[in-house]
């Protein structure tokens, strides 16, 4: 009798162990299993600036993001209650609106800063009021994520990759993109922003991918600031065209954007892509896609805003459950020449450490200077 006492204690401690288990882990899961009965969940608030709203590719990641974390919400329970906040291209401006972050002591900060260079003075005011930070598109130097290990995290995609991309797609062309057949493909840049590293990295290395594929290749102008914007690219595009005519050959814009500003130009100077020009972009954007699909435009490259945001907002969780982060993640480019590569699939994204990357950085920057 005694014994069988003793063993009735024993499962009803293990029962009480069981049930605290599962309601002890300070997370945010529901206690379903733990017998109470009631599932509840938690609420999370979540902080995120973006550079500025007007703006294509952000703006598909912007939506793309608050849906993913309505359907986290709706998987888990819990309440994620997004504040996102339009930095207007102003930098004083959204750091003021991280400040109020910071004040009202959101759960986790998401930034797409305007000028990346501020990501050391934001990554610090978040440290003081332990609020971990999720840096997004637009890439800090190594050294900020050094700040705050572990509750500091980039989540993007290589630019690098995105440039090499451009060049292989104009090498791949049956011409390789000398159209004139003069032996040296004639090409400009619209450039995005100065302080970005996409616009940076896909300038540098859409042509490195020329040189690699031992083309000749000379710039017709200095980069052209378009500042990411369609209006601009037209503009600046109408205006190399009226002072280069058919020696230019190829347009490397550095987003779609400003890709589909070219072709306006191009087609209103009675000229046609893919017949005696060529014009690539970056981000894949429907006005992109569409353009690709009749032919007016050579090619793009997927700028996966879908898995860019989808992990952009598990890593945030993660955070927001207090485990730590890597310092990247990265999300792979897709080349896009038909419509149907642009198509968006569930990706995993590759992380990297600080001290990983600066070896890797080192060595790209190598290869650019050969
Ligand atoms: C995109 C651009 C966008 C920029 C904003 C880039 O990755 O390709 O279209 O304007 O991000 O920072």
């Amino acid at each position: 009798m005694k014994k069988l006492w003793k063993i009735v204690a024993f499962m009803f401690v293990s029962i009480v162990l069981v049930a605290c288990g599962n309601t002890g882990g300070g997370t945010a899961s529901s206690s379903t299993e733990s017998g109470t009965g009631t599932a509840e969940g938690k609420t999370y608030n979540v902080g995120v600036a973006i550079y500025k709203f007007d703006d294509n590719f952000m703006t598909l990641y912007r939506e793309e993001l608050a849906a993913y974390f309505k359907k986290l919400g709706e998987e888990t329970g819990n309440k994620y209650v997004l504040d996102i906040q339009d930095g207007k291209q102003d930098q004083a401006t959204q750091t003021e609106q991280i400040n109020n972050f910071i004040n009202q002591k959101k759960d986790v900060i998401l930034a797409n800063l305007v000028d990346p260079t501020a990501a050391g003075a934001i990554i610090n005011l978040a440290k003081a009021a332990e609020i971990p930070v999720v840096l997004i598109n637009r890439e800090p130097e190594v050294a900020e994520l050094e700040i705050w290990p572990g509750k500091t995290t980039y989540v993007g995609a290589d630019a690098t990759q995105s440039g090499t991309f451009q060049g292989e797609m104009i090498a791949a062309t049956s011409n390789k993109g000398d159209i004139n057949g003069d032996g040296t493909v004639n090409y400009i840049t619209l450039f995005g922003d100065p302080a970005n590293v996409d616009a940076q990295q896909r300038t540098a290395f859409s042509v490195k991918a020329l040189d690699d594929a031992g083309i000749k290749k000379e710039a017709l102008a200095e980069p052209y600031l378009a500042n990411w914007d369609t209006a601009k690219g037209q503009e600046v595009t109408a205006a190399a065209l009226e002072q280069f005519g058919n020696k230019l050959e190829v347009v490397f814009a550095n987003n779609d954007g400003m890709a589909v500003g070219a072709v306006t130009a191009i087609e209103a100077a009675g000229r046609k892509v893919n017949e005696d020009i060529y014009v690539v972009g970056v981000d894949a954007i429907p006005d992109a896609i569409n353009l690709l699909e009749k032919g007016r435009l050579t090619g793009t490259v997927l700028n996966d805003h879908f898995n860019q945001s989808h992990t952009a907002a598990d890593v945030a969780v993660k955070l927001m459950n207090g485990e730590d982060a890597e310092a990247y993640y990265w999300i792979n480019y897709v080349k896009v020449t038909k419509p149907e590569e642009a198509e968006l699939k569930p990706a995993t994204a590759k992380t990297e450490t600080t001290e990983a990357i600066k070896v890797r950085y080192a060595e790209r920057d190598k290869a650019l200077n050969n």
